[in-house]
């Protein structure tokens, strides 16, 4: 039986006095598991997975990652936990290598997790140049293996196909499932190409509003709703919710 890795319990967020970014959302993620959290534009996926992160705090709830509480534990975070921003950038006048080089440094990555974090960015020789001659795909890809190298426990990947032509989303997601299923950690992926994502994650939390609507495997929640797809699942259900 696989063990719990992370839980979240009705972590809640508001912005300003208005915005209720996060309300009340639970879930949970299984060790090997891949968990998409799936919704629109501004529905509180970022927010969500910075407060799992440990970045922000909420204003209520908690996320315990193996029952500890990640905003009570800074140094266990550092060792369990991954985190690709969503809008993250390189430094133009860095090679790829050197930037492995030191996101490693800070995480005391061994020369081994270094050469892993390499063949994971699939770009070969091309480390050896500047990041300014990169592509936003080629980009993305270094920072998933800088994310990747220390071997995280559970790798946060905010929008990690965001920009990227269907060749390059398409490694990407193998990426991330070999990397799941050969180390045996967890991923949590948030998107809002609902098609994608029924191939990448075992299970997903559809997220509107802030909160999570519905909740299971893809083939399932499809099935459920005699649906073709989590698009047209997703549909139905805002629907639902806006009536
Ligand atoms: N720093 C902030 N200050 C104020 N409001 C914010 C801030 N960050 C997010 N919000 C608001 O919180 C809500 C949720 O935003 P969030 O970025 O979490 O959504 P998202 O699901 O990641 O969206 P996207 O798909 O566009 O990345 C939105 O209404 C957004 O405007
Ligand atoms: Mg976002």
């Amino acid at each position: 039986m696989p063990n719990l890795l992370l839980e979240v319990r009705n972590i809640r967020k508001t912005y300003g006095k208005k915005i209720l970014a996060v309300d009340n959302l639970s879930f949970h993620v299984m060790e090997g598991e891949i968990y998409g959290l799936i919704g629109p534009n501004g529905a509180g996926k970022t927010t969500s997975l910075r407060i799992i992160a440990g970045l922000i705090k909420p204003d209520g709830g908690e996320v315990l990652i193996r029952g500890v509480n990640v905003h009570e534990s800074l140094k266990n975070n550092r060792r369990m936990i991954g985190y690709l921003p969503e809008e993250a950038n390189t430094y133009p006048l860095l090679t790829g290598m050197e930037h492995l080089k030191i996101y490693g440094g800070l995480y005391g990555a061994s020369s081994e997790d270094l050469e892993f974090g390499a063949r994971i960015t699939g770009l070969g020789n091309r480390l050896l140049k500047k990041t300014s001659e990169y592509s936003h795909g080629m980009k993305r890809r270094l920072l998933l293996g800088a994310v990747l190298m220390t071997k995280p426990r559970l790798a946060i990947l905010d929008e990690p196909t965001s920009g990227l032509d269907v060749h390059a989303g398409v490694s990407v997601r193998k990426t991330i499932r070999n990397y799941v299923k050969s180390t045996g950690a967890a991923a949590i992926v948030s998107s809002h190409n609902m098609l994608e994502i029924e191939y990448l994650c075992d299970r997903i939390g559809l997220i509107f509003k802030g909160k999570i609507i519905e909740e299971g495997r893809p083939r399932e929640l499809i099935e459920k709703y005699g649906v073709a797809n989590l698009e047209e699942v997703f549909t139905l259900l805002v629907r639902g919710v806006e009536s």
